[in-house]
């Protein structure tokens, strides 16, 4: 059966688990090989538990199923090394590389020292830009880069009040959506594209934790993640909680696939109406 990126290869960040496995998933189901890069370990100014070596074979599975091929390696997105090691055995192993999904993130909210700014910020930041430069000398003309920010780029009021790393968070995204515009414009005259997704909250690892139930059911001393849903659908003017992985792939899809092939610079909000009235002026629309 032929798929929309048959041939293709995807290199994608973060693929252990929540939306770099379903991105991963998502473009193999249309054809493409991938390569996946995950830290797995834990980092000390993130209140939840990280991906494990469990869950990147887990996506190594799944992408196997599909027929696929997956060259799946341990690596840090702060270090460009590991990076560019990872794209490098990808590359040999598949001959090319044509999609970036720049997905790795952590949230430090609730942790007010500095380190917790820095983290977050060498994670979501820098480590974007790590992995646009590893990849970068392996693209050729009609390749695709997605970054992945947050609704938290472009709200005021929200994140960005959980001390020194929900500040952190925010500055690290909205200076994502940042790159993404302007990198859309240094990868133009080579006919590759640069496109951000900013999903609200979704339903994964960094939100699916005890921490977050807390966070949102202060009023409760054992909050479970079933009394912690009203309190996010609320927060929703559509009334949605959390957006399912799979429909944040759907986005990455249709920016990875050639129907987009002239769509660059976009920062797609999948906010389920959360930024109608209030999206920030100083971010490019
Ligand atoms: N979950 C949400 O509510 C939400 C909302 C908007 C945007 N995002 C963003 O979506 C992206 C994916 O997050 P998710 O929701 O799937 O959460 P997640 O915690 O399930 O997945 C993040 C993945 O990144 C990996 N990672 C963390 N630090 C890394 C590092 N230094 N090097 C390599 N890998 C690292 C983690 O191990 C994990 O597998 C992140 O950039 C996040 O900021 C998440």
């Amino acid at each position: 059966m032929s798929g929309r990126l048959d041939g293709k290869v995807a290199f994608i960040t973060g693929a252990a688990r929540g939306q770099g496995r379903s991105h991963a998933v998502r473009l193999a189901r249309e054809g493409a090989d991938i390569i996946a890069v995950d830290l797995l370990d834990g980092m000390d100014t993130v209140p939840y538990p990280l991906a494990t070596k469990d869950d990147l074979e887990e996506t190594v599975r799944q992408v196997e199923a599909l027929g696929r091929r997956i060259v799946a390696r341990q690596g840090d997105v702060r270090l460009v090394a590991d990076l560019e090691a990872a794209v490098e055995a990808g590359v040999a192993e598949f001959g090319r590389l044509d999609i970036v999904v720049a997905n790795a993130g952590i949230l430090t909210m609730g942790n007010d020292t500095p380190k917790a700014f820095l983290d977050v910020v060498n994670v979501n930041l820098v480590g974007v830009f790590n992995t646009v430069a590893a990849a970068e000398p392996h693209l050729q003309p009609g390749a695709s880069i997605i970054l992945t920010g947050s609704t938290a780029a472009l709200l005021v009021g929200t994140v960005d009040r959980g001390g020194a790393g929900g500040l952190g968070y925010a500055h690290a995204k909205r200076h994502v959506a940042r790159l993404g515009h302007d990198l859309s414009r240094v990868f133009a005259s080579r006919r590759i594209r640069v496109n951000v997704v900013h999903p609200t909250n979704v339903h994964s690892g960094m939100m699916d934790n005890d921490f977050m139930y807390h966070a949102f059911r202060p009023d409760l001393e054992n909050p479970t993640k079933e009394e912690m849903i009203p309190s996010l659908e609320t927060k929703s003017p559509m009334g949605v909680p959390w957006l399912e992985p799979s429909e944040v792939s759907e986005a990455v899809m249709y920016f990875a696939s050639d129907e987009a092939k002239w769509v660059t610079g976009q920062q797609l909000k999948l906010d389920g109406g959360q930024l109608g009235p209030v999206t920030d002026p100083g971010v490019p629309a």
